[in-house]
């Protein structure tokens, strides 16, 4: 990686398609911004989208194959979607930066590219694992439309934050403990522990675009709780249902109130859009 600017490492991550070699990209530009190698210059644009490798196959999400719950072959297929979604999250946090870094500044910068290597580090254990199970990520079709909130949201860094830390990754606090369950009671207390990793991961993740939202719209005048409503109305089209982990929401600054306002009244919880992707539209 030769690019000097935090924008131009970024971007060259982002159009990096081989899944190790991102990962290793991602690596090095969160050390190299750590460590002060690389400019506060954001002279280049980010993509539309990250270059993506040729495997897996990337269907919608009403189309994708059922998982088999309960079943060995089952559980395989979870940890196939997670890994995707822990791929895609990377691409997702190195554009949060690389997109919004110049407005928002430095510790922005910061928090985001910390993120992107937490979710290469993620990627990483979910992708070995599937080896040591015998299978490898790219053996199944994924979920597509995971990229369709980034580019919803690309105009607006408040949209953003409002709709990918603060709603999809949040969504994660919920069900990943049910997730880390399901596979210590089939005796994968490999895949559980990966999971219990990355769940504590995830509330630091959603804490940082709570803090940044919370941050922008004090500067904007505006009430955090109403601002966030307004934008998940707008911008998100699938239920926020309970039951909501409460305590693990609210150590990611989520309280009781930001929730009750952005929470699908139980009478529309018919809304299929988590049925549809299997509960594995979380990041
Ligand atoms: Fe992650
Ligand atoms: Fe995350």
């Amino acid at each position: 990686m030769n690019a000097t600017s935090v924008a131009a490492a970024i971007r060259e991550t982002m159009l990096t398609a081989d899944p190790f070699a991102k990962v290793m990209k991602t690596r090095e530009l969160a050390r190299r911004w750590r460590v002060g190698e690389l400019a506060f210059t954001f002279d280049v644009a980010m993509p539309d989208a990250p270059a993506r490798p040729e495997k897996p196959e990337l269907l919608a999400p009403a189309a994708m194959p059922k998982r088999g719950r309960g079943s060995a072959h089952g559980r395989l297929a979870l940890l196939h979607a997670l890994a995707h979604i822990e791929f895609v999250a990377i691409d997702l946090a190195l554009d949060a930066a690389g997109r919004f870094g110049a407005e928002m500044g430095r510790e922005f910068v910061d928090d985001w590219l910390s993120v992107a290597a937490d979710e290469a580090m993620h990627y990483g254990l979910l992708a070995r694992r599937l080896r040591t199970l015998g299978s490898f990520y790219g053996a199944m079709p994924a979920h597509d439309g995971l990229w369709d909130s980034a580019r919803d949201t690309a105009h607006d860094v408040a949209a953003r934050l409002a709709i990918v830390p603060m709603v999809l990754e949040a969504r994660a606090l919920d069900v990943t403990p049910k997730t880390v369950e399901k596979f210590l009671a089939a005796g994968d207390a490999r895949s559980a522990r990966i999971l219990q990793r990355i769940v504590d991961d995830e509330i630091r993740h959603v804490r940082f675009g709570t803090k940044h939202f919370v941050a922008l719209c004090e500067s904007r005048g505006e009430s955090p709780a109403n601002a966030w409503k307004t934008l998940v109305q707008r911008h998100f089209h699938g239920a926020v249902k309970p039951p909501f982990n409460d305590s693990a929401r609210r150590a990611a600054g989520l309280s009781r109130e930001m929730m009750a306002g952005v929470a699908t009244p139980p009478t529309a919880l018919h809304t299929p859009m988590h049925e549809m992707a299997g509960g594995s539209d979380q990041l």
